[in-house]
Order: structure tokens, then C-alpha cells, then sequence
């Protein structure tokens, strides 16, 4: 098992957007990947040789930073991947001096809340009916970390 970092070319896509959809109720599509690495953001993946074990796409724009997204692989989750991979982004943001990360979050998202509040983000707003569910919307917690620069 060789597990390493490396950013998405966009042969990566199909299997990025696979996974995002075996992750989440409402994935991005196709379409919204293509559309977020053409804009420049930044793809993390997370890999054991060539399987694609987890994600994160993020954007910084001069000294602010958002998470726009992070899974990890549903047969996978539970093991530390979430918490490698949010670190290695924390880590590149501050060397490239960012000054803090912010990042919406579903209310009913606990596990990916208890992720976020183990590597230090606080809870700062909401965003009342962000969301939609599957019958109606729900709120998203606003989160921000300070990164030290
Ligand atoms: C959220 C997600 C990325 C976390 O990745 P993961 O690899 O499962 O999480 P990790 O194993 O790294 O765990 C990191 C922390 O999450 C929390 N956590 C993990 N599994 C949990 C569970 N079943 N219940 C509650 N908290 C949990 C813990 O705080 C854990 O830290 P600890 O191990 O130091 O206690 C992953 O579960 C996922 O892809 N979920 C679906 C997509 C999603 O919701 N993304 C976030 C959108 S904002």
C-alpha cells in the first residue's frame, strides 16, 4: 500500500466525480469538476497507487482560503483518510500564505463536523436553508480555521 498526494489532471474527473457521488445524497455532476478545475481550484487527491482513495477541492484567493468540498471513499471512511487529507491542505494553504480557511457544512453532517472541529475550526454563522434536502432545506454551519500567517 503506497499511499501519496497529487493534484487531478483531467483524467482524473470520472473517477473524482464516482466518487463523489457514492458520497454524497447531492453530488457535484460531471460538469460542475470539469468547471471548478478549469477556474483554477485546487485539487488534492488522495491515492494508494492508482486508486483514488479521497478528495478535496479548495480555492485561495490572496489571504483568504475556502474548502469547497472533501470525500472520502464510503468503504474507506472511518480510517484517518479525511483527516490526512484536511491536514495536507491546511499544511500547503499556510506555506502558501493564506491566513485562514472557511467552509460551509450541513447541519445534519456530524461526522464531517467532528472532523472539522478536531483539526480546530470554530463555528463562526449559518446560512439559514443553504441546502436542499430531500424534503425541503436545511442550514449550513459556516466554519473558519486561522492558519498562523
Ligand atoms: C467527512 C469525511 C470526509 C471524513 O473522512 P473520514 O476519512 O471518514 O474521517 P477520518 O477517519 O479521517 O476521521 C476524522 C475525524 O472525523 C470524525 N469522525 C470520523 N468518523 C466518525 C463517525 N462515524 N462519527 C462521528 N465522527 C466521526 C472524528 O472526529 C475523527 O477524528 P478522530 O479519529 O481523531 O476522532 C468522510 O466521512 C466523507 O467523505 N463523508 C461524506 C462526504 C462529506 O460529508 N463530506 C464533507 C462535506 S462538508
Amino acid at each position: 500500500m503506497t499511499l501519496r498526494f497529487c493534484s487531478a489532471a483531467e483524467t482524473d474527473l470520472e473517477a473524482i466525480s464516482q466518487l463523489d457521488a457514492s458520497a454524497f445524497e447531492f453530488p457535484w455532476s460531471f460538469a460542475d469538476f470539469e468547471g471548478s478545475l478549469k477556474a483554477g481550484h485546487q485539487f488534492l487527491l488522495l491515492k494508494d497507487d492508482d486508486r483514488l482513495l479521497g478528495f478535496a477541492v479548495y480555492m485561495q484567493i490572496f489571504e483568504q482560503s475556502e474548502l469547497l468540498t472533501i470525500a472520502v471513499t464510503p468503504s474507506e471512511q472511518g480510517m484517518g483518510y479525511g483527516k490526512l487529507i484536511l491536514n495536507e491542505v491546511l499544511a500547503r494553504l499556510a506555506a502558501s500564505q493564506a491566513e485562514s480557511l472557511f467552509l460551509e457544512v450541513r447541519v445534519s453532517n456530524t461526522r464531517a463536523r467532528a472532523l472539522y472541529h478536531s483539526v480546530g475550526f470554530q463555528e463562526i454563522s449559518s446560512r439559514k436553508g443553504y441546502y436542499p434536502t430531500r424534503d425541503g432545506r436545511e442550514d449550513a454551519i459556516v466554519m473558519q480555521k486561522l492558519l498562523g500567517n
